[in-house]
């Protein structure tokens, strides 16, 4: 399973959460890209670019997706050409973790380990331009405003997962 959605939607906490009741491991792509580069997230997208970034979140993605667990994206997963295919033609279940912006802005606002967070404008633009993304990729949308334990166990209901 696949957990895709905007920063700040609980992708981690939820994929952890399900990790449990399902007891499979569940993977965090953020980490594994920063154990691939050696590096945190703020020094990769200051030393190769956001560019940089998307590549080596796209390797961490194929190489993971063969592990049986659960997979927590980063929010831009879908912006890159090659993880949106990867994700619109894989044959798990993609998971949508939605929820309104300002609830999301609400969580990440001031996150130093997330460099695309910086002025809130800037921030509803990437929203705006990422919705469409995740609906096209997604086989099923949550509501993650909720607490964390109804989106584990909505999750849960669904059959497939
Ligand atoms: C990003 C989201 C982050 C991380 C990087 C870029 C994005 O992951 O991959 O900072 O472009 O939305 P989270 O969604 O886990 O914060």
């Amino acid at each position: 399973m696949i957990l895709i959605g905007f920063m700040g939607s609980g992708k981690t906490t939820i994929a952890s959460g399900l990790s449990e009741k399902m007891n499979i491991q569940a993977i965090d792509l953020d980490e594994e890209v920063v154990k691939l580069a050696g590096k945190t997230i703020p020094q990769i997208f200051e030393e190769e670019g956001e560019a940089g970034f998307r590549q080596k979140e796209f390797e961490a993605l194929a190489r993971t997706s063969t592990i049986r667990g659960i997979i927590a994206t980063g929010g831009g997963v879908v912006t890159y050409d090659r993880s949106y295919n990867f994700l619109k033609n894989t044959g798990q279940p993609v998971i949508y973790l939605h929820a309104d912006f300002d609830t999301l802005y609400s969580r990440i606002e001031g996150d130093e380990n997330r460099p695309l967070v910086k002025r809130k404008d800037q921030v509803r633009r990437l929203y705006d331009g990422r919705l469409d993304l995740y609906r096209q990729v997604a086989d099923h949308e949550i509501n993650a405003s909720l607490p964390v334990e109804e989106v584990v166990s909505t999750i849960l209901e669904i059959k497939e997962c």
